[in-house]
């Protein structure tokens, strides 16, 4: 085949080919009556304990399916996206609320960045509620995850104490920290409690009973609208990978070359969604309030382990759409893909010479830097990132080109997801 541009196609087939790359599939054919199911329940604050907030508020269609935010405003908040306040009195989420594209992708099964959530190779199950989870109705990763934000006191449950909207006790802030299935059981018991949702169950399981329907019933249908509505697979680097070799730029072409040869990023942000799904600790800076028991540090993937080699440690970043979804890593420490370029290249350094002021002002005083955090970090630090080399300015804007043609151009519109209303009554976040 003639190749018009001195072989950089060529150049770039070879790449590809030595790192088989392969293009996303997503089964994007869930039953109509589940994915409509699950866009009301998306949307629907019913489902928190105080009736104030939804997986839309953190995960809403208009801010790219994340809150736009470094670390996300949980229970008590205002407001969506990167004007969303925090309530008085309420701590930040120690984490940044990831995208949710093409987690329907095949070959996906992890989830959160410290995969606590996962399915085995062999179809195994894996969860914060270990045998307490309803394997049984649950039928694939993205509803086993669908099952947690409920019990997240910080995310969507509130805490003890806490009244409602309307001033009601909060009864699902109530329930004990550990027993799932009495949640599970008060958050259904309040959804099948409307009538517009029995009717929209009926049609998504017209074989299950009112009685007889979980949470998990629920969690598969938020995943069916997740898969469903967040799947894209136009992105000008998919296109090129079907075969259409015009749609990507010279420049990101010399990206792709790099990322995908010497400058290492495909060791790591590999297969189809761009991630090994595997635990690096790459020095990210700590903000943010960390976790109580861990000194108020967030100490990632040893959380999940309880191993001290992996603390620190968090799960490769999926890179789809990257250019739209900062702020970066799991933190949300930094704020443009150049800096998260220069980290990879010289994480200490740039560790060692972290700006906090590009932070918000809440959270800029959080960052805490002194030698024995860096040497604490730095004892489980990831030598596989190593392999990104020194990179000239020139490359690294060749990288970011890259990963520039991976924004779908069909994300640049997803209002149409937002539903009119929703079954409770409850204010759509729009
Ligand atoms: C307060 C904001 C907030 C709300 C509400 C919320 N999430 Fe999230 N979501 C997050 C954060 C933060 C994380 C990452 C947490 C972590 O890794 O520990 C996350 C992680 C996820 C992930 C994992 C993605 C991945 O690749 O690992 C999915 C999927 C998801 N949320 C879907 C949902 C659904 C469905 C709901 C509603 C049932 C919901 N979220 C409610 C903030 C939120
Ligand atoms: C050793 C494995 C490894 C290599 C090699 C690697 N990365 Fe990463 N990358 C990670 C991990 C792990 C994170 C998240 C770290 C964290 O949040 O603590 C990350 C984060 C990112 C992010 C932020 C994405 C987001 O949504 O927050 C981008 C962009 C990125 N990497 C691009 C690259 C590029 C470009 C290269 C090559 C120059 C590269 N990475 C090489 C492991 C790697």
């Amino acid at each position: 085949m003639p190749y018009s541009d001195g072989g950089l196609d060529t150049k770039l087939k070879h790449v590809i080919r030595e790192s088989e790359v392969n293009t996303i599939y997503t089964d994007k054919a869930q039953a109509v009556a589940k994915i409509n199911l699950g866009q009301k329940l998306f949307f629907d604050k019913i489902l928190s304990g105080s009736q104030d907030i939804s997986c839309a508020t953190c995960h809403h269609p208009t801010t790219n399916s994340g809150d736009d935010l470094s670390l996300s405003i949980g229970v008590g908040g205002q407001g969506i996206g990167y004007s969303r306040e925090l309530g008085e009195t309420r701590r930040l989420i120690p984490r940044n609320a990831p995208e949710i594209f093409n987690r329907g992708a095949t070959g996906w099964r992890t989830m959160f960045w410290d995969g606590r959530v996962e399915i085995t190779p062999d179809g195994k199950m894996l969860s914060p509620a270990d045998d307490k989870l309803p394997t049984d109705v649950l039928e694939n990763v993205v509803a086993v995850q669908a099952m947690f934000p409920v019990t997240s006191r910080q995310e969507m449950r509130g805490r003890k104490g806490d009244v409602d909207i309307e001033g009601k006790p909060n009864s699902l802030a109530a329930i004990g920290d550990t027993d799932f299935e009495e949640m599970w059981a008060r958050v259904m018991a309040r959804i099948v409690a409307i009538p517009k949702y029995i009717e929209l169950f009926k049609q998504a399981y017209p074989e299950v009973s009112v009685e007889k329907l979980h949470f998990a019933h629920a969690a598969n249908a938020l995943a069916a609208f997740q898969i469903h509505s967040f799947a894209f697979e136009d992105s000008p680097w998919d296109e090129f990978l079907k075969g259409n070799t015009h749609t990507l730029s010279e420049k990101a072409k010399e990206g792709a070359v790099l990322f995908y040869g010497r400058a290492g990023c495909a060791s790591c942000h590999s297969g189809t969604l761009m991630t090994d799904q595997k635990y690096y600790n790459i020095l990210v800076p700590q903000i943010g309030p960390g976790h109580r028991d861990s000194a108020g540090f967030d100490i990632g993937r040893a959380r999940e382990t309880d191993k001290k080699e992996d603390a620190f440690a968090f799960r490769t970043p999926p890179l789809r759409n990257v250019a739209k979804t900062g702020p970066y890593m799991h933190n949300g420490a930094y704020t443009s893909l150049y800096d998260v370029i220069k980290h990879h290249i010289n994480p200490l350094e740039m560790l060692q010479e972290y700006d906090a002021s590009q932070l918000d002002d809440g959270l800029e005083k959080t960052f805490r830097l002194n030698t024995s955090t860096i040497l604490v970090m730095s004892q489980t630090f990831s030598s596989e990132v190593n392999v990104v080399p020194s990179l000239t300015e020139h490359e690294i804007e060749q990288l970011i080109a890259f990963l520039n043609s991976l924004t779908s151009p069909s994300t640049k519109n997803l209002s149409h997801l937002v539903p009119d209303s929703v079954p409770s009554g409850l204010p759509v976040d729009r």
